[in-house]
């Protein structure tokens, strides 16, 4: 998969996909992030990307120009399976569209900064816009790190234990259950017995019984939506 991005600070992102399972995604080529400057197709000795609102009112919007573009040059080689839109006002993120667009070859992200980006950009060339949250950042960029970080893991041959992101949290609707690690003991503190005993099929009745009053006790509203 090739998720490029565009950003006005790009390097809010120098970081997020240079290490651990992202890193390793890059390193087998599964999933290739590639960050584009807005201002590199801003057309003005300025480099200016943002100007003030029509109608008045504080605040800057991201100029329509440099966004076309930077993402009609991106189309020249790339077919985007979608061209996403960060911001607040978008589609809420969860486990059920990082699954979608696992799928996808090609994503596209906008970050937006200030007031938002010129509404043609968004009727005229976004796809999908969404919102990580009821809650405002400072820009789009900490969002596409969010949606790049849950899609790539997904990523077929990107997690090492494949199944593992099947008893993920949410993915099947329930959270996911607690965990332990050595030692059986500490601080006096022991293990659920039935995860020493070696009994596999005890072990998944007690984590899907422990998911079950996991999901209950703290987000029933999951189990509404079945
Ligand atoms: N940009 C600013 N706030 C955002 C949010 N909550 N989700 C996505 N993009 C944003």
């Amino acid at each position: 998969m090739k998720i490029d991005i565009i950003s006005v600070v790009p390097a809010l992102l120098d970081s997020p996909f240079s290490h651990s399972i992202l890193k390793r995604a890059n390193e087998r080529g599964l999933l290739n992030v590639n960050v584009v400057n807005l201002r590199d197709f801003s057309t003005n000795k300025q480099k200016q990307v943002d100007d003030y609102q029509y109608g008045g009112g504080a605040g800057m919007v991201m100029m329509a120009e440099p966004l076309a573009n930077a993402i009609d040059h991106l189309q020249q080689t790339t077919r985007y399976d979608d061209i996403i839109y960060m911001t607040p006002d978008g589609t809420t993120f969860n486990q059920q569209m990082a699954n979608r667009l696992s799928m996808k070859e090609n994503l596209l992200i906008i970050c937006g900064h200030y007031k938002g980006i010129d509404e043609r950009i968004r009727e005229h060339y976004i796809t999908m816009e969404i919102s990580i949250g009821d809650f405002v950042l400072s820009g789009g960029e900490l969002a596409a790190a969010v949606i790049v970080d849950a899609v790539g893991r997904l990523i077929p041959g990107v997690l090492n234990n494949e199944t593992s992101a099947l008893f993920d949290s949410f993915q099947d609707n329930l959270l996911a259950p607690p965990v332990y690690t050595r030692p059986a003991e500490f601080k006096g503190w022991k293990v659920p017995d039935v995860l020493l005993q070696g009994d596999p099929k005890k072990v998944d009745d007690w984590r899907h019984e422990q998911s079950l009053l996991r999901t209950k006790n703290r987000r029933p509203d999951l189990l509404q939506n079945d």
